[in-house]
């Protein structure tokens, strides 16, 4: 079938991708791993994160704030790699969109589901998207005999953005949050927080081998490229070593630090100031 003019040019666009923080690097390296010809335009909005704790009416007013960004960017498609702000609204970022956008809440449950075998599943997010119940709803829509235990952890972000993780302090910290889901026999755990892949490793040790840790990077990988394939703007042409853009609202060092450890190469963060 011949492409159009518009899919060919979209074709050579970036994928926007965005978040609060670091956290959706996650999320960018997974896409990186699936879709190495694509180019990835990221805006962490670091000067206002955390976003758990805000109000649903803030956090979109911000999510639009970066979505307006990147749209001067070009982009063809948009990720929103922050739970909380897909729970403050996903609808509405696809409503004022010409471009596909996809949030990060239904790929993590549909995960979930892959995973669980005994259907007792536990649930960590920021204090937004656990009061949002966006999880619980979208588990409960597939089967509605589903164990949910849900917990917010709001301490996690903060370990995670400031370097912390590998400290006594946070051992601590995760155990005192997991404990009582540990406790309520779950076997699969919804990482419902795209920070939370950053700890990962204090998580399993913390929740012991039984529990099954998901992750929702790889799946939204996976519908990234679904959606590039049937708009037909996957790119055809691009290099293995694409162009990376990274934007900041806040100072770029410590994003850039914790971005290089992550994407396992050295990343140059610009601090943009939104609004
Ligand atoms: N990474 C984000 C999320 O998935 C945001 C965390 C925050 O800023 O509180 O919810």
């Amino acid at each position: 079938m011949a492409l159009t003019s518009e899919q060919i040019i979209n074709a050579h666009r970036a994928i926007g991708v965005i978040d609060s923080g670091v956290g959706g690097l996650t999320v960018v390296r997974e896409i990186s791993r699936r879709l190495p010809r694509e180019r990835i335009i990221y805006f962490g909005d670091t000067a206002r994160m955390p976003y758990g704790p805000r109000t649903y009416e803030e956090v979109r007013r911000f999510t639009f704030e970066m979505i307006d960004f990147l749209r001067h960017q070009e982009i063809k498609m948009l990720v929103i790699a922050c739970n909380s702000a897909t729970a403050a609204g996903l609808p509405f970022y696809q409503d004022a969109c010409e471009q596909p956008v996809l949030g990060v809440i239904d790929p993590g449950v549909r995960a979930a589901l892959a995973k669980s075998r005994s259907g007792r599943i536990g649930v960590i997010g920021t204090v937004g998207t656990i009061n949002s119940s966006e999880y619980e709803k979208a588990l409960r829509r597939k089967n509605g005999k589903l164990h949910i235990v849900c917990k917010a952890c709001p301490l996690f972000v903060l370990l995670v953005e400031n370097n912390l993780v590998n400290t006594p302090e946070a051992k601590k910290v995760v155990q005192e949050y997991l404990d009582p889901l540990v406790r309520e026999d779950i076997d699969s755990l919804i990482l419902g927080c795209t920070h939370y892949p950053l700890m990962e490793s204090l998580i399993q040790e913390v929740v012991g081998p039984s529990v099954s840790l998901i992750n929702s990077a790889e799946e939204i990988a996976a519908e990234v490229e679904a959606i590039l394939g049937s708009n037909s703007i996957a790119n055809p042409l691009g290099s293995d070593k694409p162009c990376y853009r990274f934007f900041v609202s806040g100072s770029p060092e410590s994003f850039e630090e914790v971005g290089a450890k992550l994407l396992k190469r050295e990343i140059k963060a610009y601090q943009v100031k939104l609004t």
